[in-house]
Parts: C-alpha cells; structure tokens; sequence
C-alpha cells in the first residue's frame, strides 16, 4: 500500500516573514541611502571604515551591514564584509546596471502605506496623485527611479521588431512620457525617428536632461498639458506610447485614452502599452496584485488591469491586432495594430 506523504505541520512562519518585510525593505533602503555598497566595493571591508565612509555610528553601521549579511546583501568573515554577487552586480554607484535608483519610487510611496487600513475600509485615497495639482508634484519625483526598469523594456521591444517594422517608425507620440524612457530606446535605433512627447510642463526639464544625455534632443519636441484635456491629433503618428499610466488613469480615463490614441494613430500604426498586469483570474503574480493596493492609496479610480481587460478595450477602441512582447518583468507591454 502507498503511504500517504506527511504534510508538514502548518506554521505561522509566513505571517512573521510578511510583517518583518518593511524592516527588510528598510535595511535595503538606508544600505543604498548611506551608500555602503559603493564604500564596500571601494575596499572599505570593517564596520568601522564602513562606518567612517558613510558619515555614520559605528554602532549603527555594525547593525545594518550585521542585517544585510542576514538578508544576503553581504557576507561576512571574521569582521570583514563583502558584497554578495546581487549587490556587487546591481547596488554600486556609477555601475551602469545599478538598480540603487529604485529606492527613491517605493520611499515616495511610504506615506500612504501607513493608511492603508483606512483607505481600505473608505475606498478613497488618503493622498491621491491622479489629479494635475498633485501629479505635478509627485510624478517629476518618481520618474529618474522608474527610468531603468523602463528603459529596458523599452529596448527589448525595439529588438524584436524587424527592420520592415522599424523602417515603418517615423513620427512617435509618447504620451504621459515622464523621462522619455519608452520612446527613446526608439529614438536611439531609429535615427530618422522624431518623437513628441506629452507631459505636465513640470516634466520637461526632466525629459529634456534625458533626450540630451542620449545625443536625440534634437529630434525631441515636448507637448505640455494635461492628458485628460490634450488632443493628441488625427491619423498623425506611426507609434503612440501608453507606458505606465493606464494604471493611474482608472478604467474610464484609461478606456478614453486608448480611443485617443487610437485617433492619433496613422492606418497601420502601432500602440505600444505597458502595464503590470495580474494574470485573468487575479490570482497572481504578487507584484501587480500589490500595486493595485498601491494604486487605491493613490488614486481615485486608478487600478491594476489583466491582459483579458486591456484586450477587450482595446477591441472596442478599433485596434484590429494586438500581440504581447517578452520584456523583462515586471511590466507586460502590448503591441496593438490599428
Ligand atoms: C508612472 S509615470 C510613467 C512615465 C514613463 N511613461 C515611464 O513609463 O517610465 C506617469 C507619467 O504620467 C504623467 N502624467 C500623469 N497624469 C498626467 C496628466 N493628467 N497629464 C499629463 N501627464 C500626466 C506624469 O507626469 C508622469 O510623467
């Protein structure tokens, strides 16, 4: 007779792992804050020289690097302290993959966490950003930290398209552009392409600095206004990019700007749309799902939507054909044709 395998006795163990993950996510944020990866990858090996690099107590600095060999940002022997590949690969400054920038989205979002119960029981944002008063504030604070995970997304699309596609990007529209980190990864493939982006005014200072440090300003011109009010013209553009802002939007506001983008869209052209999306029964991953909490204590009407939703709006919207691009996570980014 089989024997029926043991199941292992239910432990509150994942209830504790949960609740000590904001002391995790805090010894990371402060580590990158204080900079000690950089002062380790820079030979300082001991609390103490650690310490004295980063403008710290000893005390502190034991405690933190003592944590970050816990969480396995480090290691230890006899008192020294090294990088463990993660953090020598992505957390020292001045490295091209440092991924330290991340920090400054999830600290702005910190605030509004603390009220969640609250907003939970209301429905309604303690704080919200989706209106332009307050997004002219927040927004030109978050972008430079989304620029990477955006920008490698970005260009992993621009990979996969042939040269029959690329040669059919001319006139690009990225809407609600923040860095410019979608259409440049085009900008930069396509020479002839030229790009207008579409940002509160607040913004362009921060696309322009970044048009300027990848060589295409000049090929850049920046629409400034509210996205809700903007007419984004008729059977114009080759490519209209939606990145990272139907979330915000909510369902409604969302289903508009696609029908605006479809407008705006020559016969032939193509939408590109990034979003985190949960999988279509909304049972995972864990990330989209926990930026949808991130959106009610944010927003109005903002949310996560899956890939079936997008699909059917984008149906009812025009658009004829519409495929999803591998990028790497945690965005899912569409293309869809008019
Ligand atoms: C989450 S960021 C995305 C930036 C960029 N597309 C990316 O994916 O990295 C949202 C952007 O939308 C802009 N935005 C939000 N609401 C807007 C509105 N009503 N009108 C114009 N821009 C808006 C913000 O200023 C910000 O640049």
């Amino acid at each position: 007779m089989p024997r029926k395998a043991k199941t292992a006795p239910l432990s509150p163990a994942m209830i504790m792992r949960d609740l000590m993950g904001a002391w995790r996510s805090r010894a990371l944020v402060a580590a990158v804050e204080l900079d000690v990866f950089s002062h380790i990858a820079s030979g300082k090996r001991t609390a103490k020289e650690v310490a004295e690099a980063a403008g710290a107590s000893q005390r502190g600095i034991s405690n933190l690097l003592d944590a970050l060999v816990g969480i396995h940002y480090l290691r230890k022997s006899g008192g020294r302290y090294a990088l463990a590949p993660i953090s020598a690969a992505f957390l020292v400054r001045g490295k091209k993959t440092y991924a330290g920038g991340a920090v400054q989205p999830f600290s702005l979002t910190w605030g509004q966490w603390e009220h969640l119960t609250e907003t939970v029981k209301t429905g309604r944002p303690h704080h919200a950003i989706d209106d332009a008063e307050h997004g002219k504030k927040f927004f030109p604070q978050l972008v430079e930290g989304i620029f990477p995970s955006s920008f490698a997304a970005a260009t992993a699309v621009v990979s996969r398209l042939s040269s029959k596609e690329r040669g059919a990007i001319r006139k690009i529209l990225d809407v609600a552009a923040g860095s410019g980190a979608w259409s440049l990864a085009f900008a930069q493939a396509i020479p002839e392409a030229r790009v207008t982006t579409l940002d509160f005014p607040e913004m362009t200072p921060i696309t322009r600095k970044f048009t300027e440090r990848f060589g295409v300003a000049g090929r850049y011109e920046y629409k400034e206004g509210d996205l809700r009010l903007a007419d984004l013209g008729q059977a114009t553009y080759d490519l209209v990019i939606l990145g990272h802002i139907i979330h915000t939007e909510g369902e409604k506001h969302g289903k508009e700007l696609l029908r605006k983008a479809y407008g705006a869209l020559r016969p032939g052209g193509k939408l590109l749309l990034a979003e985190f999306m949960p999988n279509d029964a909304r049972t995972g991953p864990s990330m989209p799902l926990l930026f949808g909490l991130n959106m009610l204590l944010h927003t109005e009407e903002g949310n996560v939507f899956t890939l079936r939703e997008f699909r059917s709006w984008l149906k009812a919207a025009g658009f004829r054909k519409m495929a999803t691009v591998p990028t790497p996570p945690p965005a899912t980014v569409i293309l869809a044709t008019k």
